[in-house]
């Protein structure tokens, strides 16, 4: 059968893959294009493998990883020969690998003589190599084979990324690894490292070296580990692009070098912005970002550039000085000051510009420096029409602790669809006085028009940013996976690959791939479970498949501590902070309730034996938090649970016996859905999350939906 073109091939491949047996083939991201023949090509042990045109040591690499995860995939054993042939080629080499002009497209035929990757370059050669893994199947003997299919794919968007904070907690090097690992699989290419804020500095500097010593606050990565790293990950096709946050977010810089600060008398309680009036702080910026730029060798250098507070500068004579001089009027300008000295001598050292779209704010910046669009769609089409490339990333902060189904429905080339509602905005600032601070125009979304060709042309992708305020070193694999794989797809594959329902389907199955490829989310779960109930830690295991934790920072209890004055420590141990943000469990439990409600009979058995299940599980919580009090803070959301058992239960015999559900009953279940619901609702809007009546222990019960789906099909 012939390749088809991209349009058409997004919905054959739906058609194909979309709610097939399990055991289909299943990819994330989705190809290009997908045409499944019959039959299936064994895979005994480890391939033969061919090279034409490109062969060298990281692609040799490469494939000796392959070979090794072959058999972490299947099980199978990879150390003899007698595998079937893999034939790579490459179209060229490729001088611009680790660039934005990366060739990364490839095709692969899966035929019963063998497999053939012809790649467009060696990068091509990785996202071949990680549709194959994606491909392999065992069947019930265990033997392993390849479907035999024909793909042709290259990614949509050439900026794909993941911004990993560590400045709010230190991630370390294993851990950074392990993210690494997981992006590769799902064909992301960039790994920004926000590297210093107000919190900490992460990086050795030779130049400068109070910056570790000092604001490192004993960890930080040596100059040797980010070799390391970059190493580790431009071998799996993915660059790393670093941030030091400037002028603003820069407490540590003036931890460090307090006389760097603006307004010194607040110096000492530690100033969070560098004085854009000193030359010394031109010189310090300067001559730490070339050591930087020497140490990180992508072209591309972000600087920041975000949330510098309105008072920044009041009462700094030195900045009212050289606003006079400069003829600045506003922050804004005083910024761009900031921002266009720093440009200049990163331009000159080679690098090109990133910084957060508060640079665009004066709209007088060079073109050449890129903008990421973070609070609102809006800022992608307003510096797209200022001739600024752009990187999106509004509608993808996964560290706002939305479903996978939230950040899926936001387009990079939407201009209207992140962001706070004007409505929404008015209400928040009659929430506290403080809110106002935070509720500017820059995070209102208003209408726009559509980007124009141009316009889409300069946006070069989307990034997913984690910040760490809420997330230490173990929980993150928790917090990116499996979620960064549905935004993985959002920038890899067509614009019209939408269908949320077979996005849920194949991310589970490409969850326990990264699981079998080292990915912790479940060890790490694991081991917070069993801090909070040793020796018995099971039941919450179970009961944390069932939840999630409330969105928004709402569980940031550190914010309603300072609104009340007291400054308090939040140790990240608690069931909300273990709990998957989107449990494929629950997802897995609502398809097959809803299948359940449509009539299917298997699935009506199953839901039966999962709320079988939840109430038993109670049962046993109700005994563990007996010993273990810091359990018997979420005994209402597991006696919730329960109920939605109960009544789920009675839903299901209702549906049987072709009888409404008694009143009594209906009111029990609309009681306990409406409850879990309007606490779902209370975290649903940022800033509002932080007002709004908190579920216990900050768990938000992720069934819900499928109960009501049962409840309301039985006529409740
Ligand atoms: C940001 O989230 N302050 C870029």
């Amino acid at each position: 059968m012939p390749i088809r073109p991209a349009a058409l091939a997004a919905a054959c491949v739906l058609a194909l893959l979309g709610a097939g047996p399990a055991g289909a083939v299943s990819l994330t991201p989705l190809p290009q294009s997908v045409t499944e023949h019959e039959g299936a090509l064994p895979v005994a042990s480890r391939f033969a493998i061919t090279w034409t045109g490109c062969r060298d040591p990281m692609l040799e690499r490469a494939a000796e990883r392959f070979q090794r995860d072959l058999g972490r995939l299947t099980g199978i054993e990879t150390f003899a020969a007698g595998g079937p042939t893999l034939e790579i080629s490459c179209a060229a080499a490729d001088p611009g690998a680790l660039t934005l002009q990366a060739r990364e497209g490839y095709r692969l035929q899966v035929a019963p003589r063998g497999v053939a990757l012809q790649a467009d370059g060696p990068v091509g050669v990785l996202r071949g190599l990680a549709t194959l893994r994606q491909l392999l199947e065992t069947d019930a003997d265990g033997a392993a084979s390849l479907p035999l299919v024909s793909i042709d794919d290259k990614p949509r968007f050439a900026w794909r990324g993941v911004m990993i904070d560590t400045a709010r907690h230190f991630m370390s090097v294993a851990t950074i690894k392990r993210q690494i690992d997981a992006m590769e699989q799902v064909k992301l290419n960039v790994l920004h490292l926000h590297l210093s804020d107000n919190e900490a500095f992460r990086v050795e500097s030779r130049r400068y070296p109070r910056l570790h010593e000092v604001a490192g606050h004993g960890q930080f990565y040596t100059q040797a580990e980010i070799r390391e790293l970059i190493t580790y990950a431009a071998d799996r096709g993915v660059r790393v692009v670093p941030e030091f946050d400037v002028p603003g977010h820069a407490r540590a810089m003036t931890l460090a070098y307090p006389e760097l600060a603006s307004n010194p008398t607040a110096a000492a309680a530690g100033a969070q912005v560098l004085s854009p009036a000193k030359e010394d702080t031109y010189r310090f910026v300067t001559r730490l970002f070339d050591e930087m730029a020497g140490l990180f060798p992508d072209a591309y250098f972000h600087i920041g550039g975000d949330e510098v507070p309105d008072d920044a500068w009041a009462g700094d004579l030195e900045v009212e000085a050289l606003k006079t001089a400069q003829g600045l009027k506003t922050k804004a300008e005083v910024e761009a000051h900031s921002h266009r000295r720093i440009h200049q001598a990163l331009t000159r050292r080679g690098k090109i510009v990133v910084g957060w779209e508060e640079v665009i704010d004066t709209g007088t910046l060079p073109r050449d420096i890129v903008v990421q669009a973070w609070r609102t769609s809006n800022a992608t089409s307003r510096a797209t029409a200022l001739g600024h490339r752009t990187i999106v990333s509004a509608g993808s902060y996964l560290d706002l602790l939305n479903t996978a189904a939230f950040h899926y429905g936001f387009d990079p080339l939407d201009t209207s669809t992140a962001g706070m509602s004007p409505a929404d905005a008015e209400a928040a600032r009659k929430l506290h006085p403080l809110v106002g601070r935070f509720v500017t125009d820059g995070v209102i979304v208003q209408p726009m028009a559509p980007l124009t060709p141009q316009q889409e042309a300069l946006v070069i992708g989307g990034e997913a940013p984690i910040w760490a305020e809420l997330i230490s070193d173990e929980m993150l694999d928790n917090r990116l996976w499996p979620r960064a794989a549905a935004l993985a797809e959002r920038f890899w594959s067509p614009k019209d690959v939408r269908d949320v329902p077979d996005m849920y389907l194949r991310l589970a199955v490409q969850q326990d791939r990264l699981r079998r490829l080292g990915l912790q989310d479940q060890a790490a779960r694991a081991r917070m479970a069993s801090r909070l109930a040793p020796g018995a830690s099971e039941p919450l295991m179970v009961f944390l498949d069932l939840v999630g934790p409330v969105r928004h920072m709402a569980h940031d209890k550190r914010v309603p501590a300072a609104i009340a004055g007291k400054k308090i420590v939040q140790h990240l141990t608690a069931l909300a902070d273990a709990a998957p943000v989107d449990s494929l469990v629950a997802r897995a439990f609502v398809a097959g309730a809803e299948r359940a409600a449509a009539g299917e009979a298997a699935d009506r058995a199953a839901v039966r034996a999962d709320f079988a299940v939840w109430s038993a599980n109670h049962q046993r919580i109700v005994a563990v938090a007996q010993d273990h009090p810091a359990v018997r803070e979420a005994l209402p959301i597991s006696a919730d649970i329960a109920e939605m058992a109960a009544v789920g239960t009675a839903a299901l015999d209702a549906l049987e016996a072709g009888k409404p559900l008694s009143p009594d009953v209906a009111a029990r279940a609309k009681a306990v859905l409406d409850r879990a619901d309007a606490f779902e609702a209370a975290s649903a809007r940022p800033i509002f999350s932080f007002f709004g009546k908190r579920p216990p222990a900050d768990l938000l019960i992720m069934v819900t939906p499928g109960v009501r789906r049962l409840v309301e099909a039985a006529g409740g």
